[in-house]
């Protein structure tokens, strides 16, 4: 089997890249990646010699390259990551989302539909999209598969909209698909403008730590690597045109998840209990911040038998601890762009 995995220079991209590469030695595993701000083929190095893996550097928003690597390297499977992924950025610049996101994927969709249009069989494209489609939840119940689409930031509305090609092209030209929606992730190499690595960073140095609002706003946290193998489980088992909704079971308030990490922080670094709190700052609100994400696993767990493998104590020490050990990791991102970005979503 030939996989075309986008974006898997990035954070769950690379987690899923490393356990493909790793699992199915008789795959070839094309990894294609802009390599934008967020993506890092130091999140690669382990696998990056490997026999079955091969790096294209190129952006999906370009048609001829992408109807070029099809022609190349007739791939088989694609799973689709790559996006621009974080919501502050959608609100500052939402057309950067429209393009990678939206025509990204539609190039992609476009591709498959002509190379696969004679061989359909054993094919499959598979959308990796997130929860953050369905809107905001209120206090009580959780987003299943049949949620209607309610996306409130220009982010969401991007992938919202690019799961809607996916699905149209399945109805329309009978393209092979399947679509997953996951709940936050968290673990090694997330980056640093993120709620959890931002605040393991700003920690590490003292810096504030800027809660928006009053922290009440929810998540259902997973450790990547519980969602890499979902993926795994999804592209090999799931169903063709179903949708797979991925979470944690796990929700925590924003301020609940902070006051956990400055307590691990401040163990693991021997500081004195509760000096990491006082770097806590309530911040400007985000604006259009969905209120609470919870995801209703059931029908990944009963049809295909996933569920998270890892508590979030277990993997928030396991986040910590890796990041305190490749500080070199840490330190080469967030220089440069980053210290820009930073300084301007919060004005320092
Ligand atoms: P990320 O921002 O860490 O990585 C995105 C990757 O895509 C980077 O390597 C980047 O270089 C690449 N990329 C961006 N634009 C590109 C382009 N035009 N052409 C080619 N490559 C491009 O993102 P992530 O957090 O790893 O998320 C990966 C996917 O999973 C996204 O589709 C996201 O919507 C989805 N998702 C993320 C989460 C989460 O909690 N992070 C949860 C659910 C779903
Ligand atoms: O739900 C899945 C989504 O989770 C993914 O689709 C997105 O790609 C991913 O970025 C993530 O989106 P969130 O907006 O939930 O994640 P973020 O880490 O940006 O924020 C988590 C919560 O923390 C959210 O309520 C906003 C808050 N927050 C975030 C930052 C960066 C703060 O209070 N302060 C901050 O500085």
């Amino acid at each position: 089997m030939k996989i075309l995995i986008t974006g898997g220079a990035g954070f769950i991209g690379s987690h899923v890249v490393r356990r493909f590469v790793k699992n199915y030695p008789n795959y070839s595993i094309f990894n294609l990646d802009k390599l934008t701000y967020a993506g890092n083929l130091e999140n690669l190095k382990d696998i990056e010699h490997s026999s079955n893996y091969k790096f294209l550097k190129g952006d999906i928003v370009d048609e001829a390259f992408v109807f070029e690597i099809f022609k190349d390297f007739s791939f088989d499977g694609v799973i689709h990551l790559a996006a621009e992924s974080h919501v502050d950025r959608s609100i500052k610049d939402p057309l950067a989302f429209v393009r990678t996101n939206v025509i990204g994927t539609v190039n992609l969709l476009n591709a498959a539909r002509e190379f696969w249009e004679k061989d359909k069989v054993d094919k499959r494209f598979y959308h990796v999209s997130t929860d953050e489609v369905y809107g905001s939840l209120g206090i009580e119940g959780l987003f299943t598969e049949t949620t209607s689409y309610n996306p409130n930031s220009p982010y969401s509305a991007s992938k919202a909209s690019s799961d809607h090609f996916v699905r149209a092209y399945g109805e329309t030209y009978d393209l092979p698909y399947v679509i997953s929606n996951c709940s936050n992730n968290y673990g090694p190499y997330h980056f640093p403008e993120k709620l959890i690595p931002l605040f393991i960073n700003n920690i590490i140095h003292n810096k504030p730590l800027p809660v928006y609002g009053d922290g009440k706003y929810t998540r259902d946290w997973l450790f990547v690597e519980d969602h890499a193998r979902a993926i795994d489980l999804i592209f090999h088992k799931g169903k063709n045109t179903e949708t797979y909704n991925i979470g944690g079971y796990n929700e925590w308030q924003n301020i609940d998840l902070v006051r956990l990490l400055c307590n691990l922080m401040d163990s693991k670094l021997k500081r004195p209990t509760g000096s990491s709190e006082k770097l806590i700052t309530y911040v400007t609100d985000r604006p259009g911040h969905d209120l609470r994400y919870a995801i209703d696993a059931n029908k990944i767990t009963e049809e295909l038998g996933w569920t998270p493998s890892v508590t979030f104590e277990e993997g928030l020490s396991q986040t910590i601890d890796w990041f305190l050990k490749n500080k070199p990791w840490l330190d080469n991102i967030t220089s440069g762009e980053y210290m820009d970005y930073y300084n301007r979503q919060y004005q320092q």
